[in-house]
């Protein structure tokens, strides 16, 4: 088969041409079952691909016919071994990554900042997380990934770990040196996994970082429809077999999603792959192109920083994706935050994300000079507003948690009896939930670990500066989820 053709896509319009009478679900029956202001809405077309793993159809769970060709076209594109799809996001590629390498008491290493799917596939697993600070960029007040030398450093203090995961790239598109991780992880026959949730794109051009199958990772979940091209929720498990068994990853997989489906999204990957791997490296070129003019004009602008390559060359910075614009707006006086509701409300803007100090916008395929100018001429606007404001924002300094010591597994804390007790009072307790300042987004605390006075301490300043603290059930941290002790009884 050649990456020009779309067995799924095509069986799929095939079969619905056919137009065969149906006495299976879903039972909307191409629609006529279905409320008729969201079917005219979503049109007849998608309804009458909204269909089930019938004989015709394959099936997800044991692919042998368009599901399984259209796999293997996807895993010749990618430069992998074996392809699955999954209709559960990155999220559902990611714990089943984990859990098909890691057991009960087994050892993984992950970077603290790691997506909470990570956190949720070491709780299913029982396995043991050995963290790794990621790199802090105290100028932008975001982290970055991991360096060589603290893989190296963690895989001589734990030489039985089941896997390396790494973030590549990060959410706001910065690089480690992977190919340089995975040689120090085989050394030690040790399987990377890799975070590629915002990275589909970068295995189609050369001047995007290296991607995990290009590097030589063993695994790879990545969000085709994050920017990529394929619909929400549906994106790929990259396998390269030797370290790791593609068949045990199908059927961790497999445990993990619905028996039922969605083709549509099954669908979206098959076109997704198609694009890229025939149009790819010309639309993307298209993209950098686009992002690195707007790039230069945001620049132009007095006060706001698009940052761009002078980002690299620290141990952790290896290589950067330039379609994602960091935008740094400290020096406008306003958070990030400021800026996002700003551009809501004043210009109809939405951007990805936003935290105290910068903005993330994404340029992808979809975008062209129109958009480009939208943003440019608002954050103009924006930028002439400010000089005039009085009473500007003080930046406040990101500072990094000491990783504290894990008392129980993640899995043993999560289903341990708890109690709540009052934040005071909780040093030397273990922590039954997550507690997470943002930025930097990496946990203070993961249930299992033991609390210190040093961290409480860390929590009570960053609220104090007012950064968002996120994960306990009582917003304000008065109190504090705990694992129930027993008093002896005399
Ligand atoms: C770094 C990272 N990993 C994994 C995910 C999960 O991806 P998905 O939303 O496709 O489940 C995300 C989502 O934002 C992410 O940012």
């Amino acid at each position: 088969m050649s990456q020009n053709q779309t067995p799924l896509f095509s069986g799929l319009l095939a079969h619905a041409k056919r137009n065969p009478i149906q006495f299976h679900i879903p039972g909307h029956k191409k629609g006529a079952g279905m409320d008729p202001e969201f079917r005219d809405f979503i049109g007849d077309n998608a309804l009458s691909i909204d269909l089930i793993n019938i004989g015709p159809l394959d099936d997800l769970h044991q692919p042998k016919g368009i599901i399984k060709q259209a796999q293997d076209l996807a895993a010749e594109a990618f430069g992998a071994d074996r392809t699955f799809f999954s209709v559960q996001g990155t999220s559902g590629a990611i714990i089943a990554m984990v859990m098909a390498v890691c057991g009960p008491g087994e050892k993984i290493i992950v970077p603290r900042n790691v997506h909470k799917s990570v956190m949720s596939a070491i709780v299913f697993s029982g396995s043991i997380p050995v963290f790794i600070h990621p790199e802090i960029d105290i100028d932008l007040g975001i982290s970055h990934g991991i360096t060589t030398e603290s893989v190296e450093r963690a895989l001589q203090q734990h030489p039985d770990a089941k896997g390396v995961l790494v973030i590549n790239p990060t959410y706001f598109g910065i690089s480690a040196d992977l190919k340089k991780i995975v040689e120090i992880a085989h050394s030690y026959n040790v399987p990377v996994l890799v975070d590629e949730a915002h990275g589909v794109h970068i295995h189609f051009h050369d001047e995007l970082p290296l991607s995990a199958m290009q590097a030589g990772a063993d695994m790879a979940a990545t969000s085709v429809h994050k920017l990529g091209g394929s619909m929400t929720q549906s994106s790929i498990l990259n396998v390269k077999e030797g370290l790791v068994s593609a068949k045990h990853v199908q059927s961790i997989l497999s445990m993990l999603t619905t028996t039922s489906t969605s083709y549509i999204l099954l669908a979206s990957l098959d076109v997704a792959r198609k694009q890229l791997a025939t149009k790819g490296k010309d639309l993307i070129d298209k993209t950098i192109r686009l992002a690195q003019s707007i790039r230069k004009r945001i620049n132009e602008i007095d006060q706001l920083h698009c940052i761009g390559e002078e980002i690299l060359g620290s141990k952790a910075t290896f290589d950067y994706d330039p379609t994602k614009l960091i935008i740094s707006v400290k020096e406008l006086g306003l958070t990030g935050y400021d800026v996002e509701k700003w551009l809501r409300e004043r210009h109809n803007i939405e951007v990805e994300l936003s935290d105290l100090y910068n903005i993330l916008c994404i340029i992808t395929l979809g975008d062209t000079e129109a958009e480009a100018d939208l943003l440019v001429t608002a954050l103009k606007e924006l930028a002439d507003e400010c000089q005039h404001r009085p009473g500007k924002f003080e930046p406040v300094e990101v500072l990094l948690p000491e990783i504290p010591i894990l008392a129980l597994t993640p899995r043993d804390a999560f289903y341990a009896e708890t109690e709540v007790i009052p934040f005071e009072e909780s040093e030397g307790r273990i922590i039954a939930e997550f507690i997470m300042v943002y930025p930097p987004g990496i946990p203070i605390f993961i249930p299992g670990e033991i609390i210190t006075q040093e961290n409480l301490h860390y929590i009570r300043k960053n609220l104090e500066a007012g950064l968002p603290v996120q994960g306990p059930e009582d917003d304000e941290i008065k109190t504090i989820h705990v694992i129930k002790e027993y008093k002896a009884i005399k």
